[in-house]
């Protein structure tokens, strides 16, 4: 690779932002396969590839994932913190969600595939662990390929708190673990880059 490019890289890791508002545009197939493509090359513990995709671009089946992620917001912005949001804040989040935040045109439902576990007993917790890091490698490049392609995305967890109602739309294949939704599609809105800690607060140097 030369410099250029690697400045390009690293141009995107930085410039990435989620992106919750979106057009209706349809995304091309060829960038949707290309972004796929590249959550396939991710790191994966020992060569497992241990993930499983579902693609969900038909209307119906998007509204109704869009109903849900209200819910699984509610669920979370009500019932899960130890410290609850401000109640104004929540409604003001739950009211733009119902008219139209997280609305996509492609959502990519993300599985851990727990069907091949090849550790001894006492190590498959860390198994496990390696399962859903390896997912998670590969979600982190769809979303900087989706950026790269002037697509947007957002990683969503809050499912994970009604796996199974969201089980019961994706019909995952048997011993596959939902460990994130994500939804895609050309942003219409532009959020501002973002200062997050600094490496002085999080980084020890030995
Ligand atoms: C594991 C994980 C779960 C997330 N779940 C949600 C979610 O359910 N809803 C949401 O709006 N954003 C979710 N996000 C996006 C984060 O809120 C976002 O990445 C963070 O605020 C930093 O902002 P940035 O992505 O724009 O840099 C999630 C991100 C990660 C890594």
């Amino acid at each position: 690779m030369n410099i250029m490019e690697s400045k390009d890289l690293l141009n995107l890791i930085l410039t990435r932002r989620s992106i919750r508002w979106f057009k209706q545009d349809l995304v091309p197939d060829d960038l949707l396969y290309k972004i796929l493509e590249c959550g396939l090359r991710a790191p994966n513990a020992g060569g497992s590839e241990p993930w499983y995709f579902i693609v969900v671009r038909k209307d119906d089946v998007r509204r109704e994932i869009h109903k849900l992620l209200l819910e699984a917001h509610r669920l979370y912005a009500t019932s899960s913190l130890k410290e609850p949001i401000p109640k104004d804040k929540v409604d003001k989040w739950l009211r733009r969600i119902s008219e139209g935040m997280y609305y996509a045109p492609v959502y990519i439902a993300a599985y851990a595939d727990f069907r091949r576990m090849t550790h001894k007993e006492q190590l498959l917790d860390v198994e496990r662990t390696f399962i859903i890091q390896s997912v998670a490698a590969a979600i982190e490049n769809m979303l900087i390929a989706a950026h790269s392609l002037g697509i947007g995305a957002v990683w969503l967890g809050v499912p994970l708190l009604m796996r199974k109602v969201f089980d019961d739309i994706f019909r995952p294949p048997e011993g596959c673990e939902l460990q994130a939704v994500i939804a895609l599609g050309y942003p219409s809105e532009t959020p501002k880059s973002r200062l997050g800690k600094g490496i002085n607060e999080v980084v020890k140097f030995i």
